[in-house]
C-alpha cells in the first residue's frame, strides 16, 4: 500500500477558530478520504502552534499562565474536528514533549554541522510578526507598514541559520519539480522570491524578550524561533513512527508559503539530510465582502454556525464546491443557502426522494433489476461513462470544486431522465412493456444515485452512508469498482423515505 502522509498547518493557540481554519481541515480531509478510497495508507496530521510572542502577549492579557492558556485554546480547535466529521490520525501541540525533543536534536544536530552560528544583530524588529525587518520592508515614504504593528530599533546577539548557502540549490530544485508548489503560479511567486539575496534567518529570541518558547539546546539564554520550532512539528509527529515520513503533501494557506514553507522547511530539512515531501498545496483565502477572514475583522455574521444549523456535511459540500483550491473566493450566507438549497435539497436530495418513494410505490419497495437499455438509459450511461472517470482525475488533481460540478450535473441528467421515462404514469398501465420500462426506470435511477454517491463520498461522509444504507447498500473496500455502472443494487429493500436536507427552520 502506497503510504500517503499530509498535514495542515498547525495554528496559532491565540484566538478562537475561524472559517479559515475550518476550511483547510476541511480540505485536507477531503484528500485524505479521497487517498483512501484510491487504496493509500493515509496518515493525517493537524495540531496547534503554541510557543511564540503573540500566544505569551494572548495569555498575559488573560491573566493566565501561558501553558493553561494554551490547553483552553488548543482544546478549542480539537473541538472543531469531530464538528466537521475530520479524520485525522493524529493532533500535534507543540509545547508537547515528544515535539520539544526533536526541536532541540534538531537544532542540535544543525548546530554541530556548523549551520547555525552566533552574531551580533542590529536592526528593526516586529513584535506582531515575531522577525527581523529591512530596509525593503518600508513603505515608500519610510514608514512601516501597517501589518508590522509597533516596530522597535534593536541591537542583540543571536543565532543564525544559514539559509543564503542553500539558495542556490533551492532554486535548482524548484527548477527542476516544477510541480512542488500546487497551483503551479504559486511556485513561480516562490522562484520570484529567491530572486533576491536571502539572508540567514534568525533562529533564536533571548529570554528577557520572550519566555515563552523552546530554549535553544546550545544556550539556554535563548529560546527558539517560533517558525523554527512551528515546522518542525511535520516531523516531530511522526519520527518514531516509521514508513511515514517523508509527507505527501503539507496543506496550508497561500500566507505562509512565502518564505515560511517554501524557504525555511525546505531549506531546515536539507541542511539536517531529511528527506523532503513531494510537495506543498497552497489554498486561498475565505474573505468577507472583499477582506480576509480573521478573528481581528469580527465580523458580525460566524460562517461556523452554519454547521450547527446545517450539518456537517452541507457546510463541506459548500466549501468543496465553491472554493477552486489556490484561489480566493467570498463568503456569504446568500450563497450558502443558494448552493444548498439548489444543488442538495432540490436536486440531489429530491432524486434520493423520489427513488425512495417510487420503488416504495410501485415495487413493494425492492428494487428491480433493468430489462433494456433504450435511448434515454443510454444516454445516462454514457454520461456516466464520461462523469466517473474525469472526476477521479480531477480529485487526483485538487480540482475537487470541478468534480462536484460534474457529478451535480450527472444527477441533474439522472433527474432529467425520471421525467422522461414518467414512473408516475408508467405505474398506471398494465401493459407489460410499460411494466417492464417501469423496472428498468426504478432500477436506472436507483444505480445513478448510489453512482453520484459514490463520488461525494469524501466530500459528505455522512450523507453518503445514510443514502447508500437506505438503498441497502454496503460500499466494498476498493473504490474503484464501485464506479461501473452495474446491478448491486437489484433485489434491495429500500427505506421508504429520508429526510437528508431539511429547509432552514424546518426540522
Ligand atoms: N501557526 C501558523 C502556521 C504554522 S505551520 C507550521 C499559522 N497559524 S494561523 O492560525 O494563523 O493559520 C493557520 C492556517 O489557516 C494557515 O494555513 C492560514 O493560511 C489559514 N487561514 C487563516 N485565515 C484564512 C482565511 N481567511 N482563509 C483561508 N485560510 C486562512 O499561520
Amino acid at each position: 500500500m502506497k503510504s500517503f502522509y499530509i498535514t495542515t498547518a498547525i495554528d496559532y493557540a491565540n484566538g478562537s477558530p475561524h472559517l479559515g481554519h475550518a476550511y483547510e481541515k476541511v480540505l485536507t480531509d477531503v484528500i485524505a478520504r479521497f487517498r483512501r478510497q484510491m487504496g493509500d495508507q493515509v496518515h493525517f496530521l493537524t495540531g496547534t502552534d503554541e510557543h511564540g510572542q503573540k500566544v505569551q502577549a494572548s495569555a498575559r492579557k488573560r491573566g493566565v499562565p501561558p501553558q493553561q492558556f494554551c490547553d483552553e485554546v488548543s482544546g478549542e480547535f480539537r473541538a472543531l474536528l469531530p464538528k466537521l466529521n475530520i479524520t485525522n490520525d493524529d493532533f500535534i501541540r507543540t509545547t508537547e514533549e515528544r515535539h520539544k525533543r526533536v526541536v532541540c536534536q534538531l537544532l542540535q544536530h544543525l548546530f554541530d554541522q556548523g549551520e547555525i552560528y552566533q552574531a551580533e544583530y542590529h536592526g528593526f524588529y516586529s513584535t506582531r510578526q515575531e522577525q527581523f525587518l529591512l530596509d525593503k520592508d518600508r513603505n515608500p515614504d519610510g514608514t512601516w507598514p501597517e501589518i508590522f504593528g509597533e516596530v522597535t530599533e534593536i541591537a542583540e546577539t543571536n543565532y543564525f541559520f544559514r539559509l543564503r548557502k542553500y539558495q542556490d540549490w533551492l532554486i535548482e530544485f524548484l527548477t527542476k519539480n516544477e510541480n512542488f508548489v500546487f497551483p503551479r503560479y504559486r511556485q513561480t511567486q516562490v522562484l520570484e522570491f529567491l530572486k533576491a539575496p536571502l539572508n540567514d534567518l534568525c533562529i533564536s529570541r533571548p529570554k528577557e524578550r520572550l519566555e515563552w518558547g523552546i530554549p535553544l539546546p546550545f544556550d539556554d539564554n535563548y529560546v527558539t524561533y517560533v517558525w523554527f520550532d512551528a515546522l518542525v512539528n511535520y516531523y516531530s509527529a511522526v519520527v518514531d513512527r516509521p514508513g511515514i515520513w517523508p509527507a505527501a503533501y503539507h496543506v496550508i494557506g497561500k500566507d505562509i508559503l512565502v518564505p515560511p514553507h517554501a524557504v525555511y522547511w525546505m531549506i531546515m530539512l536539507q541542511a539536517a539530510g531529511i528527506a523532503l515531501p513531494q510537495g506543498i498545496i497552497a489554498h486561498g483565502w475565505w474573505l468577507q465582502r472583499g477582506s480576509k477572514m480573521s478573528k481581528s475583522t469580527g465580523n458580525a455574521f460566524n460562517p461556523l454556525d452554519l454547521v450547527d444549523q446545517f450539518g456537517a456535511d452541507a457546510f463541506r459540500y459548500f466549501l468543496i464546491r465553491e472554493m477552486n483550491v489556490g484561489q480566493d473566493s467570498d463568503f456569504t450566507p446568500e450563497q450558502f443557502l443558494v448552493r444548498y438549497n439548489s444543488e442538495l435539497a432540490n436536486n440531489l436530495g429530491n432524486l434520493v426522494n423520489r427513488t425512495l418513494n417510487m420503488t416504495t410505490r410501485f415495487a413493494g419497495g425492492v428494487l428491480p433489476a433493468a430489462e433494456g437499455v433504450e435511448e434515454p438509459e443510454r444516454e445516462l450511461h454514457e454520461l456516466w461513462a464520461k462523469t466517473g472517470p474525469e472526476c477521479v482525475a480531477q480529485c487526483e488533481g485538487f480540482q475537487f470544486h470541478t468534480a462536484i460540478e460534474r457529478t451535480i450535473a450527472f444527477v441533474t441528467a439522472t433527474n432529467a431522465y425520471i421525467e422522461k421515462r414518467a414512473p408516475w404514469k408508467l405505474g398506471k398501465s398494465s401493459e407489460p412493456k410499460d411494466q417492464a420500462l417501469l423496472r428498468t426506470s426504478l432500477a436506472t435511477m436507483a444505480e445513478a444515485l448510489r453512482l453520484a454517491v459514490a463520488l461525494l463520498q469524501h466530500v459528505m461522509p455522512t450523507a453518503a452512508a445514510r443514502i447508500n444504507a437506505v438503498l441497502g447498500h454496503t460500499p466494498g473496500a476498493t473504490w474503484r469498482d464501485e464506479l461501473n455502472w452495474g446491478t448491486r443494487l437489484n433485489g434491495n429493500k429500500v427505506a421508504e423515505a429520508l429526510v437528508l436536507f431539511p429547509r432552514p427552520g424546518k426540522n
